[in-house]
């Protein structure tokens, strides 16, 4: 069913707004004992929680999540929804695979727009998500989500200080990272993938300089067992 959701109708020319959301991590840091999507924190999984921003906002069309192969976790999913089990040993790879898997099944168009989200980032107001269609839905070199690094910054030297790293200018990198497939599937089309810690970076590398739209600070991620205390109070204020 899900599949008729998502597949471009005959002659449809308008392009669409894909999320595609890496779900294939451990959780390594985290701990949890199972990948850290597969939490439940107020009474749905994390993954879910990440699922639900995106099937309730009116302007995207699809969600692509891309599991581990051998995943046993994942329940249940929106008709807007489609799996793909071909998660890698790295975020890109699992990205890489993803883009790659729409492609191939026809559910993606070289125009289309996809946006790249971290299942751990289950906070995501909607209207930091609609700011990032507003502002880079349109736009060739893509855009991501960021926020102006609000603390100062040191460079180690061993234990020690080596020196102060000036902020200004700088920004913390967040997702929903949106590019359009053709641009996005080049630039991971890379055979080395170990430098690209976001898709931006990997579309930097082409010599194209994506937008930075303003995140917020709301949109952290799940990584360590101290930030579920602040992810937890996030999802609670939400749903009153
Ligand atoms: N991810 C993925 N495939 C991988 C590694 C990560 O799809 N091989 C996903 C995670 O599931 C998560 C997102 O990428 O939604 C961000 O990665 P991160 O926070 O690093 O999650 P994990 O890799 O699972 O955590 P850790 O690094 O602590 O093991
Ligand atoms: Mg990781």
């Amino acid at each position: 069913m899900f599949m008729a959701y998502c597949k471009r109708k005959r002659g449809e020319s308008v392009s669409r707004n894909i999320a595609l959301i890496p779900a294939a991590g451990v959780g390594e840091r985290f701990g949890a004992g199972k990948p850290k999507q597969y939490v439940e924190i107020n009474g749905k999984t994390v993954l879910q929680h990440a699922l639900d921003i995106f099937s309730g906002h009116p302007e995207i069309d699809c969600i692509a999540v891309v599991l581990a192969p051998d995943d046993g976790f994942f329940q249940t999913a929106s008709d807007k929804t489609v799996l793909l089990h071909c998660g890698g040993g790295s975020r890109a790879e699992t990205v890489r695979n993803g883009v790659n898997a729409l492609v191939a099944q026809g559910l993606a168009a070289d125009t289309d727009n996809i946006l790249v989200h971290d299942a751990a980032r289950c906070c995501l107001p909607a209207e930091a998500l609609s700011r990032l269609l507003d502002e880079a839905a349109d736009q060739a070199c893509g855009g991501i989500l960021a926020v102006p690094v609000a603390d100062t910054l040191k460079r180690a030297q061993g234990k020690q200080i080596g020196e102060t790293v000036p902020r200004s200018g700088l920004w913390q990198a967040q997702t929903p990272q949106l590019f359009q497939t053709a641009l996005l599937q080049r630039a991971l089309s890379v055979e080395d993938l170990s430098a690209v810690t976001d898709e931006a970076s990997a579309v930097e590398a082409l010599g194209i300089k994506p937008l930075l739209v303003r995140g917020d600070s709301r949109n952290l991620k799940l990584t360590l067992p101290q930030d579920e205390y602040i992810v937890r109070l996030l999802l609670a204020d939400k749903n009153k």
